[in-house]
């Protein structure tokens, strides 16, 4: 820790009577499965740009390149495992009697480790559909669609809209939430970047988990600078029901 170890009394405090809890995920939280991230030393974005990759334009000018992209990242992501965060994420929803999971991340992880209504806001990698019909693509079809449209990655590119369902569950739980988590994110990328902001500006606690500070940091009422694997268990198995059962 930079400056020693963070009182976490006011924390417990709030977290103990809390009855609704969002959490945001960014790329960091998989950080630790070995998956990379987008921005950082070792960050994606460092030996690709996204404009030539990951933007509709791109992928009509170059649907292969683009493929080829994607098909990269899901090698990348064939026999990773979630991690500690993961899972403890996955037992929270036993904790609080609203749960909101947001996620950017398009790995799926949060689901592997046992993480039901994940909030997707940036789609998700192991799925494709069409680009006219929007029909899923199945495992024998080819890159074609029946209808002529060209099967592209269920993800969200820069210059698309978020679905409009997961960014509205994800604002209705960041401004309800009593205590709300922002995890392994650069908080750069809006509209994702805007919840820790109107969870603060509703009155939640807020608690940012990451190894380096973010542009939220001045805001946060708790930001412990770690990995979430190491942060997530320490700030929330101390809050599990003692006999085990939590809210069903
Ligand atoms: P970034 O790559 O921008 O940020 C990852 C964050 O995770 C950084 O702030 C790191 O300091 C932090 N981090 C690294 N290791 C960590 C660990 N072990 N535990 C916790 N935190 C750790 O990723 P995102 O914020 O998710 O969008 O990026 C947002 C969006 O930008 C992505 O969803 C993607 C990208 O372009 C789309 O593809 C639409």
């Amino acid at each position: 820790m930079e400056n020693g170890e963070p009182d976490l009394s006011r924390y417990f405090e709030v977290a103990h009577g809390a009855g609704r809890c969002a959490v945001l995920t960014g790329a960091g939280v998989s950080a630790e499965s070995g998956v990379p991230t987008f921005r950082g030393e070792q960050g994606l974005w460092k030996e690709y740009r996204p404009e030539e990759l990951a933007t509709p334009e791109a992928f009509m000018r170059n649907p292969e390149l683009v493929c080829e992209w994607y098909e990269y990242r899901r090698g990348i992501l064939e026999g990773i495992e979630p991690n500690e965060g993961h899972r403890t994420l996955a037992s929270a929803e036993k904790i609080f009697e609203e749960f909101t999971l947001i996620t950017q991340n398009v790995d799926g992880l949060h689901q592997s480790a046992g993480s039901t209504d994940v909030v997707e806001l940036h789609g998700n990698i192991k799925r494709d559909r069409c680009n006219s019909c929007d029909a899923w693509r199945g495992e024998e079809q080819g890159r074609e669609c029946a209808c002529g449209g060209l099967f592209r990655p269920d993800v969200v590119w820069f210059g698309e809209s978020l679905p409009p369902d997961a960014i509205s569950m994800a604002f209705h739980a960041a401004q309800s939430a009593d205590l709300f988590f922002s995890v392994g994110t650069s908080t750069v990328v809006y509209p994702a970047a805007q919840l820790p902001y109107l969870a603060k500006e509703a009155g939640a606690f807020v608690v940012e988990v990451n190894p380096e500070p973010t542009p939220f940091t001045p805001l946060a009422d708790l930001s412990v600078r770690g990995p979430s694997g190491y942060w997530l268990p320490r700030l929330i198995d101390p809050l599990m029901p003692r006999n085990g059962q939590g809210v069903d």
